[in-house]
């Protein structure tokens, strides 16, 4: 397995521009098959759960290339709505392709969608929505069959504003016969993207980044050229980096309104941050100080993404910080890895108690999620001496290169490929 080789102690500096959000191609990649013929999605990152959703499209009869950052794709041969159990299995956005695959074509089969280790991942939101759109759903031995001769608008209210699900009916809505509200929407940027790209192919959607998005189904939509937004967790991922090892950094391709939890809990601890049109520069001041509670939430609360991150660098600051994590269960999975490098974290149930210690030491640690992974190796930026980080294969499905980031500012770190 592939392993990230770090030594410490180096203060991350210089610039970077930030990749496209891998969370919001994902979803409009889904979406491009609601209409036929070549599209172009630009900026969009060459990250593992793009290369899968690329080879279920394929599977799906779309030709997709993916150069130089920019996917380019001939929707009009689809020739399939079944999505093979081993793809599937591969990546929980996969369950993307339902949505489109229903308004379009009528019917899609799939299996229980795969993810990473961060909890039990259901998909009961987004089963219940596309049923009340008018989808026949029938499950047996794990595969899901759902046929909709024509789906049509409904008054949908999400029990819990789950990402996944309110662009999943967003997407099946697009087409529908009539109206579709869906409330208690999650209000990630990611969505707003979607329908800024759903709506330059056509559709009517307004609202996403509320808690109300309405859907107006229309009967066509033309296939178009669209460009992804930046990647908000790759930039908190960076700003975290760059505040554990104390370094001075601006970030280009950066927008601000999508960070603002994590921008306002920094401040609070100290860190300078200064934004101008899409720059962004971190500096740390002297005396930084913990946090007495942060909790995760639906945006725009604290990312549940950056909770992992967000603890490394606490653990790094005087004091007591406390993190609840409201989103995901299971998702504390780095704090007995982190606490191997010389953190003092203890957890009760979702709630970790992170008491600041002055300095980390380097060691052998092992990423379980994307998340936890990326926490690990900015712990190790910090930690004094090597930590070899394993299995960072995790970390790949969200970075493109991370070690090539942190070498652009700094920081020693290198990929050994042994197996
Ligand atoms: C999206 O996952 C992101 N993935 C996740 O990022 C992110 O952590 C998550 O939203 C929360 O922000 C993509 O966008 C591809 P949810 P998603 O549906 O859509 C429960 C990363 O690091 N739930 O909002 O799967 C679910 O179990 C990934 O890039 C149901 O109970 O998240 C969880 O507890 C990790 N039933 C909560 O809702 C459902 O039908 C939030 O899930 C759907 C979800």
């Amino acid at each position: 397995m592939a392993s990230f080789i770090i030594k410490g102690g180096l203060p991350l500096s210089g610039e970077l521009r930030i990749h496209g959000a891998k969370n919001a191609a994902l979803p409009i990649l889904a979406a491009s098959i609601l209409a036929s013929g070549e599209q172009e999605i630009s900026d969009v990152p060459k990250l593992l759960d793009i290369r899968v959703m690329i080879e279920i499209l394929n599977h799906l009869g779309v030709k997709v290339t993916h150069k130089d950052h920019t996917v380019s794709l001939q929707t009009s041969t689809l020739s399939s709505t079944r999505i093979p159990e081993p793809l599937m299995g591969k990546m929980r956005s996969s369950i993307f392709l339902m949505g489109p695959l229903l308004a379009k074509y009528g019917e899609v089969t799939i299996s229980r969608p795969g993810g990473c280790a961060i909890g039990e991942r259901p998909i009961d939101i987004h089963l219940d929505g596309l049923k009340k759109l008018g989808a026949d759903i029938i499950e047996s031995h794990g595969t899901i069959s759902c046929r909709a001769r024509q789906l049509t608008g409904a008054q949908i209210f999400l029990r819990f504003p789950s990402v996944g699900a309110t662009e999943n009916l967003m997407m099946a809505a697009s087409l529908a016969k009539g109206t579709t509200t869906i409330s208690n929407a999650a209000r990630e940027p990611e969505i707003v993207d979607l329908q800024d790209y759903l709506n330059v192919m056509g559709a009517r959607v307004r609202g996403a980044g509320t808690d109300q998005i309405i859907i107006e189904g229309v009967e066509h939509l033309t296939p178009v050229s669209y460009k992804i937004i930046p990647d908000r967790i790759i930039a908190g991922t960076l700003l975290i980096a760059t505040a554990i090892t104390r370094g001075e950094v601006a970030l280009t391709n950066v927008r601000a309104e999508h960070l603002q939890a994590l921008l306002t809990n920094l401040q609070t601890s100290g860190i300078e941050i200064r934004t101008y049109n899409d720059i962004m520069t971190l500096k740390v001041s002297r005396g930084l100080r913990s946090i007495d509670l942060i909790e995760t939430d639906p945006h725009p609360g604290f990312p549940t993404d950056l909770q992992a991150l967000m603890m490394a660098y606490l653990s790094t600051v005087e004091g007591t910080s406390v993190v609840k994590e409201k989103v995901f269960e299971g998702r504390f999975r780095h704090v007995d890895e982190l606490n191997r490098m010389g953190t003092n974290i203890s957890t009760d149930l979702n709630r970790a108690y992170i008491r600041g210690v002055s300095r980390l030491s380097g060691a052998m640690v092992e990423a379980t999620d994307l998340r936890a992974g990326a926490a690990l190796v900015i712990a190790g930026l910090k930690a004094e001496g090597e930590t070899i980080v394993e299995n960072i294969h995790h970390i790949d499905r969200g970075y493109e290169k991370l070690e090539g980031m942190l070498q652009a500012l700094g920081a020693d770190i290198r990929r050994s490929d042994e197996s």
